[in-house]
């Protein structure tokens, strides 16, 4: 229903899309997800005709919507990352005027923007000016604008991005419920347990690329392997603890600053968490907790982006301008960082 080929665009110096390929079938939701300035609204707005591509083609229920983009948008519905509603309008107004912009009629219009109100529990609020309403009332608006047609294909750009979590949820039943109706969507997001929860397919981009393309499952699975997590009651000083687990697990060991937490990537299988606790006591350590992590979504991103942030390669240069050893350092720091996620995440 949503088709993506080799698209790209560029904006001056910056390649926001560099060949983005991915589909949706009719009836599933794809997840686009990436960190800031990775392409998703760029994509979103191709693929919306509000910007041209360089190359590539995009089709929307089989429509070329270069060629032909009046007829594109007669079929999709968008919810914009910025605002395009009216701050100086009610909640009913603004759907009115979206529904009468696309030639609903007004009666057709007025009898739909009440039933929208109603799904997004707006109906109180329906009749003050959009400038008083908080930040997630405004998106649940966004999201009615959308549906005032009824468009069988939806563009949703970062829906949930900054609501609080009883917001994300309602948004999260409404398009889960839009999907009961047979509406296909593509839906970007920051948020990897977005992703998780809604998609039927996940299209990770970052820097204009597709790095990764798979159901959640699929994903996860491809991150390799769990995480050995361990807890000491007193710190590892002489290495003894991490000399104990290193023939257990795949790869190094990585040891907390303070000394007290032990991590690794293991393949689980039965068993282990009680033989690294055996071989720890064997040598004589004190375990306060052991844990055998399965991959989060969040472990799969990070392993694919590197868990960049944009920006990040100023910061850096920034960061080794104090030296020659500090420059040469780089790679490593950026390791070093990750590992703190890591900790942080576990
Ligand atoms: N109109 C524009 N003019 C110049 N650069 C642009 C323009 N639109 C996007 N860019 C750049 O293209 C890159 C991709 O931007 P895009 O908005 O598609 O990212 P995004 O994935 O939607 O990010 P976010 O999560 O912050 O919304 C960024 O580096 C951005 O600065
Ligand atoms: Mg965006």
């Amino acid at each position: 229903m949503i088709q993506a080929e080799g698209l790209t665009k560029r904006y001056g110096e910056t390649q926001a899309l560099a060949g983005v390929d991915f589909s949706v079938p009719a009836g599933t939701i794809l997840g686009l997800l990436g960190p800031n300035g990775a392409g998703k609204t760029t994509a979103v707005r191709v693929l919306t005709t509000l910007a041209l591509p360089d190359s590539g083609r995009g089709t929307v229920a089989g429509i070329d919507v270069v060629k032909h983009p009046g007829e594109v948008r007669r079929h999709i519905g968008v919810a914009a990352q910025d605002a395009t509603l009216d701050p100086l309008l009610t909640g009913r107004q603004n759907l009115v005027l979206v529904g009468e912009l696309s030639d609903m009629g007004r009666a057709p219009a007025r009898a739909r923007a009440t039933e929208l109100l109603a799904q997004f529990e707006l109906t109180d609020a329906a009749d003050r000016v959009l400038k008083g309403y908080s930040g997630g009332m405004r998106r649940r608006l966004d999201l009615g604008a959308a549906l005032m047609t009824r468009p069988p294909v939806l563009f949703l750009d970062e829906p949930t991005t900054g609501l609080d979590p009883t917001s994300r949820q309602r948004v999260w039943e409404a398009i889960r419920e839009l999907l009961g109706e047979g509406v296909t969507v593509l839906l970007t997001t920051q948020y990897l347990e977005e992703a998780d929860a809604l998609a039927h397919r996940i299209v990770v981009v970052d820097h204009g690329k597709v790095i990764a393309n798979g159901t959640p499952t699929e994903l996860k699975e491809a991150s390799r392997s769990a995480r050995l997590e361990v807890s000491l009651a007193a710190p590892d000083t002489d290495g003894r603890a991490a000399g104990a687990m290193a023939p257990l697990v795949s790869g190094r060991v990585h040891v907390s600053e303070d000394g007290r937490r032990l991590s690794a990537g293991v393949d689980a299988s039965p068993g282990l968490a009680t033989a690294v606790v055996r071989a720890l006591d064997a040598a004589g350590v004190l375990v306060d907790n052991i844990e055998v992590r399965q991959p989060s979504l969040d472990d799969v991103f990070f392993s694919l982006t590197g868990g960049h942030i944009e920006g990040e390669d100023e910061d850096e240069a920034i960061g080794s301008a104090g030296g020659a050893a500090a420059a040469s350092a780089g790679g490593g720091g950026k390791s070093a960082e990750r590992q703190e996620l890591e900790g942080v995440r576990a």
